[in-house]
């Protein structure tokens, strides 16, 4: 396994020489499209801003799971309630995936946990939203996983490989996400008043904080620039956001529902569906720690952890006896 320690080794004369030799070949692997396994080298810095988009992933699909589970028990219909129980569950597997892919770039999968009980990681700003009817969750499956599929599918093509390899695994389970909560709004939509109020209700809480799901505009995005080096990004966050835009209006208007953004107009020169001003300081809010609900996703995970530590304890003193007994035999 390449050693954090060759990574991080004190600069000296001979070996800045020899790491701007290997940071070209590096750079030549990636434009030459091959994949960066973990027993390759790679600069520190890739590694860095890998665990971190990895593992931030990863704590946005578990924290994912809680807006979500608030509902399973109150499902319209078995069927709901399945389809529902089941999306659920896929998010926590592909939590898992993504702690795996963090995992192989040397950091435990302890602390990459401990960084998100402890507020020190980011997950996904719109985890921070509370589901208060029946439709967010079609609005959730609908917007909320069509916006992740816009942002994972160019991720199946990232340059590192244990990433790219659990996004392709991913995406073929978020396209039932995204259907079955598509499937849930047109039931809505076509249904009664109330229904159809209850619809139009979710999609005007849930737009805009996809729309910022994406990340912050261009200009303002720290990593992007690096990151599409890198090919760990092949879109930016805009262009990801303009193609969920343009995919979204057209679907929107199938189910009769009125996007809540007065200036969204349909620019017929560019082909493209121009969308209002985001909230941007709303967007810094959340993701400081201020969204409507950041304070009680952190203490329902933390709770979770604390309840599941007797699992962990026993899955390893198992694991500790079988070692030992094999090491007898
Ligand atoms: N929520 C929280 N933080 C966000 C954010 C968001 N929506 N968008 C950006 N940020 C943070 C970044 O993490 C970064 O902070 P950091 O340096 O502390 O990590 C800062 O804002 C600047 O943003 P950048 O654009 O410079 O950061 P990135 O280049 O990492 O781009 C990203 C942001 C597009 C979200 C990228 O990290 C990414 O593609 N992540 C992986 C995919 C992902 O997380 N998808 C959404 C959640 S998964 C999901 O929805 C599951 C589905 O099943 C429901």
């Amino acid at each position: 396994m390449y050693t954090q320690a060759l990574n991080n080794a004190p600069e000296t004369g001979e070996r800045q020489v020899e790491d701007a030799a290997r940071m070209e070949s590096f750079q030549a692997r990636i434009d030459a499209e091959e994949r960066i396994e973990p027993n390759d080298w790679m600069p520190a810095a890739y590694r860095k801003t890998l665990t971190r988009q990895i593992s931030q992933h990863a704590h946005s699909e578990i924290v994912g799971m809680l807006p979500e589970g608030n509902w399973i028990t109150r499902a319209p219909s078995l069927r709901r309630k399945a389809a529902l129980l089941a999306k659920v569950q896929d998010e926590c597997g592909h939590g898992l995936y993504l702690y795996a892919a963090a995992e192989t770039l040397g950091t435990s999968r302890e602390e990459l946990v401990d960084q998100l009980l402890t507020g020190k990681a980011k997950y996904s700003s719109i985890f921070n939203y509370p589901t208060l009817t029946w439709a967010d969750m079609g609005a959730i499956g609908w917007l909320v996983d069509g916006a992740a599929i816009m942002n994972q599918i160019p991720l199946c093509r990232c340059s590192y490989g244990p990433y790219s390899r659990a996004m392709i695994r991913v995406c073929k389970e978020e396209s039932f996400h995204q259907r079955q909560g598509y499937e849930n709004m047109v039931t809505l939509s076509k249904g009664n008043e109330a229904q159809k109020e209850m619809a139009q209700d979710a999609l005007n809480r849930w737009w805009w904080p996809c729309l910022m799901m994406f990340g912050p505009p261009d200009a303002a995005s720290q990593h992007s620039d690096q990151s599409t080096r890198w090919k760990i990004k092949r879109f930016s966050n805009d262009e990801l956001r303009q193609k969920f835009v343009d995919a979204t209006v057209p679907q929107a208007q199938y189910l009769g529902l009125t996007l809540p953004d007065p200036d969204l107009k349909f620019n017929e020169e560019t082909g493209h569906w121009e969308y209002g001003v985001i909230d941007w300081e709303e967007f810094k809010q959340v993701i400081a720690g201020n969204g409507p609900c950041n304070r009680d996703r952190l203490a329902a995970r933390n709770k979770a952890h604390a309840e599941g530590a007797w699992v962990r304890e026993a899955a390893l003193a198992f694991a500790e006896k079988r070692r030992a007994r094999k090491a007898a035999a």
